[in-house]
């Protein structure tokens, strides 16, 4: 079983402990500001290699490498100006940055899936420290099972994973609550390549342009994570419902009543006063509530698609997906 340490109680015994873990090649839970990470060292190939093993997680799908500060960054990769930019304006924050790796690079090819590019980003608060400490880049991809909902507390990391990882590091649940925001600078073009935690018009402020999205889901091998199906809970999920059927359980945005609702296994609401920050805060834990009460199907009232909205639906719609 996983050992838990907040760190908000001992945060120096978290870092020797996490350094002590990360050092023999084995993957720890971390918070971040966006979910929990399962962090391994990102120039250490049998390390990353448990990350995949320890998610169940396909290998041609490329993992975020953390790092502590811009500086160490560019000993990696190479920035652009516009990359540059955001990196200054949003760093640290939700925001990952995909660049082209410097020859030679030492991060491992298991971590960016072969690619000639990797992302990038600056996790707020104790992960950067952590990372200062260790003196190597991490990778992290979410603390769950692929697939499965992202882990936004430690508990959620203990009960999906605690059997099988030594040491999960406790701040609380994460802030943000969805992943970060990823981009990619491509021929002087900006392309958002999964919306997220840091909201496109503030990242289109700041770089002066408009940012490219790519219209639906791909398995292209610019972002594989976006497969279709993603943060699927055990029970069916429903849509932008106005209605509720006996036995279902709602998630609902905002104060409009939904018919029916009495007939709900459960009630969750992401945030009765309609702040967006509120509900992707609340979303995978409700989720997996939502999930553990037993219901079939998890009915999901509409969220507005502006601001964090077009994350907070991203993850709902691949709730909503088919199946494989
Ligand atoms: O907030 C987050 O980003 C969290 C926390 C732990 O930092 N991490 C996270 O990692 O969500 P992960 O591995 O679940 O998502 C990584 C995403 C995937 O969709 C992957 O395909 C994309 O980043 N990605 C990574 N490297 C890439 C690259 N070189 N080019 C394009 N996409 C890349
Ligand atoms: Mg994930």
């Amino acid at each position: 079983m996983a050992e838990i340490i907040d760190i908000t109680k001992d945060r120096r015994r978290a870092i020797e402990a996490g350094c002590a873990v990360l050092g023999d090649g084995f993957p720890i839970a971390i918070p971040t500001e966006t979910v929990y990470g399962l962090a391994a060292d990102a120039t250490n190939p049998a390390a990353i290699a448990r990350i995949y093993e320890t998610k169940g997680r396909p290998r041609f799908n490329p993992l975020i490498c953390h790092m502590a500060d811009l500086e160490m960054a560019e000993e990696y990769a190479a920035f652009d100006p516009i990359s540059r930019a955001l990196a200054e304006a949003f760093w640290p924050g939700p925001l990952t940055i995909v660049v082209p790796l410097r020859p030679h690079s030492a991060i491992h090819g298991l971590a960016t899936a072969g690619l000639d590019t990797v992302g990038i980003r600056l996790p707020r608060g104790f992960a950067g420290d952590l990372i200062r400490a260790f003196g190597h880049p991490l990778a992290a991809p979410s603390a769950n099972t692929s697939g499965k909902i992202s882990a936004t507390s430690a508990a959620h990391v203990e009960a999906d994973l605690g059997d099988k990882i030594r040491l999960i590091l406790d701040a609380g649940a994460s802030a943000v609550g969805v992943e970060s925001t990823i981009v990619k600078v491509e021929a002087g073009r900006l392309r958002l390549l999964r919306p997220g935690g840091l909201v496109a018009s503030e990242i289109e402020r700041v770089a002066g342009r408009r940012l490219l999205r790519s219209g639906k889901a791909s398995a292209a091998i610019e972002a594989p994570g976006m497969l279709a199906s993603h943060y699927a809970p055990g029970a069916a999920v429903r849509l932008d419902a106005t209605h509720i059927d006996e036995g279902e359980a709602l998630i609902a945005f905002g104060a409009a009543p939904i018919a029916g609702s009495e007939h709900a296994r459960i009630v969750l609401n992401l945030s009765r006063n309609g702040n967006l920050a509120e509900a992707a805060a609340n979303l995978f834990d409700y989720m997996k509530q939502a999930d553990a009460s037993g219901a079939a199907t998890i009915a999901f009232s509409a969220v507005p698609d502006e601001g964090l909205g077009e994350a907070i639906n991203d993850r709902l719609r691949r709730a909503a997906a088919p199946r494989e």
